[in-house]
């Protein structure tokens, strides 16, 4: 279905994503709630293909590399991170409204882009200069003092009643890995250099709406914490060889434009308060330039900060030296619903009167979708059931046999399926299906006896 030609490339990808069921807006039928969606069928597989493409690039294909599946609810941790202390954003209220918006993304909208660096200002200095300019809430109205907004979700646990104790949910992944380091050395054969990766929902109390996926509540993170000798390697040759590992992964492994990707690399005052440099790869989402993936130089930092308050080691003991110390890590974090994103966004092809979504094979939801020409007639749908049924243990195969051929095949390019086959009269006489190019919609016709090996070949 094509667009209004008003509507913007946003607009139309959200109303896609609702309508083919990749995403749709939280518990809609109580009004919904801010900042988060749920994945639909569609979405669903979507998200879990760019999930386990990740692991098995990242995890399984690297002799360096070992994965964890660790507990949102964790205790002290947060604290010992200096997350409750430090992960806050300037927050204003509208005081009429009392609705809450970020102070620094109400600045980003008033300037005019690159006349000031928002992320080098302090506190004090976003209060000014909302002051200063007169700076109004979107509705108009006078705004608060700029106040500091921890993200972290608080909440309590009881084991005993009236023994409550205050734990938060996770607001990275990352502390998972940092807290069973010694856990990891004593229980496998890993040796410095390596990385531990972990993927799992993180929490974050997100006051900015209207953002669709790209900030939410709730978010999927894949994490890596690579872990090495400070005295023997080179931290900047390190990091340089990570952002050329998640420059392939993007540009490669999921087939995004390499125009739309930069890398940025954080200021001295924008850095978070436990990384010594940071480079964030940025892509250019249809409301700007925007962090997809961080990369961040997290020192001793967090291992240090866990030794001090459990009052455990977490050293690591060289086999050949003998030599104690505390690994550095290098810290490559993404959202996987910022990868979902991207993936939706940098394939959203218009062309003539069609629409669809160029995504790579591996990570589209069907691979193929097969269909019989007419609804109604048996030998046909006899002949397609049995060319379904055989594929579909082996691949993510959709069926329809609704409407008229063309809605079907509209409906198949709308969620990125590759190709598609149709059975029809000729196949009752020669045994051959017609196969459809998602991407160039030109049509050949293949043996049904060598569909598979059209598909192999296509697919890898
Ligand atoms: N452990 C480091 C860390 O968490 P971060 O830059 O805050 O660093 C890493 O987050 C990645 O997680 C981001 O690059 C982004 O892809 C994703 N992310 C962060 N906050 C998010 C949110 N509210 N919604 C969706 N994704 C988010």
């Amino acid at each position: 279905m094509l667009y209004n030609k008003h509507m913007d490339k946003m607009e139309k990808i959200v109303a896609l994503a609702k309508r083919r069921g990749f995403v749709y807006p939280t518990s809609e039928i109580y009004g919904g709630l801010s900042n988060s969606y749920d994945y639909g069928p569609v979405g669903a597989e979507l998200l879990r293909n760019i999930r386990n493409i990740w692991w098995k690039e990242f995890i399984n294909s690297r002799e360096d590399m070992v994965g964890l599946d660790t507990q949102i609810i964790l205790p002290q941790t947060w604290v010992a991170s200096g997350h409750v202390g430090n992960f806050s954003d300037p927050f204003v209220e509208d005081l009429k409204t009392h609705k809450r918006y970020r102070a620094d993304h109400l600045i980003e909208k008033y300037l005019v882009s690159g006349s000031k660096l928002i992320e080098d200002m302090n506190m004090k200095e976003i209060n000014n200069f909302i002051k200063e300019n007169k700076i109004k809430s979107p509705d108009g109205n006078d705004l608060s003092e700029v106040k500091s907004f921890n993200l972290l979700f608080e909440t309590e646990i009881g084991a005993v009643t009236g023994e409550k104790s205050k734990v938060y949910l996770r607001g990275e992944t990352a502390q998972g890995i940092f807290t069973n380091f010694k856990q990891v050395i004593d229980s496998t054969r890993v040796k410095l250099p390596f990385g531990i990766g972990n993927i799992g929902r993180s929490f974050r109390n997100e006051i900015t709406t209207g953002q669709f996926i790209f900030r939410t509540l709730e978010f999927e993170q894949a994490e890596i914490e690579y872990f090495f000798d400070p005295e023997n390697s080179d931290w900047e040759k390190l990091m340089t060889n990570w952002k050329e590992s998640m420059f392939k992964f993007v540009t490669k492994t999921l087939g995004i434009k390499e125009e739309n990707l930069r890398w940025r690399r954080h200021t001295d005052k924008e850095r978070s308060h436990y990384s010594k440099d940071t480079y964030d790869l940025d892509y250019k989402f249809p409301f700007g330039w925007k962090e997809l993936w961080g990369i961040a130089y997290r020192t001793d930092y967090d291992l240090k900060q866990h030794m001090l308050s459990s009052g455990k080691s977490l050293e690591y003991i060289d086999s050949t030296s003998g030599r104690k110390f505390i690994p550095h890590v290098i810290e490559p974090a993404v959202g996987v619903n910022r990868l979902f994103l991207m993936t939706l966004v940098d394939s959203y092809t218009e062309e003539k009167d069609r629409l669809f979504l160029k995504l790579d094979p591996r990570i589209a939801p069907y691979k193929v979708a097969v269909f019989p020409l007419l609804g109604n007639k048996e030998e046909l749908i006899k002949k397609a059931r049995g060319i379904y049924e055989n594929l579909k243990p082996n691949y993510m195969a959709s069926w329809d046999d609704r409407g008229n051929i063309g809605k079907r095949y509209a409906a198949q390019d709308e969620i990125g399926t590759p190709y598609c086959i149709t059975v029809d009269f000729d196949t009752l006489k020669d045994n051959t299906v017609t196969v459809r190019d998602r991407d160039t919609a030109k049509q050949e016709r293949v043996s049904i006896d060598k569909i598979e090996e059209f598909l192999q070949n296509k697919l890898q």
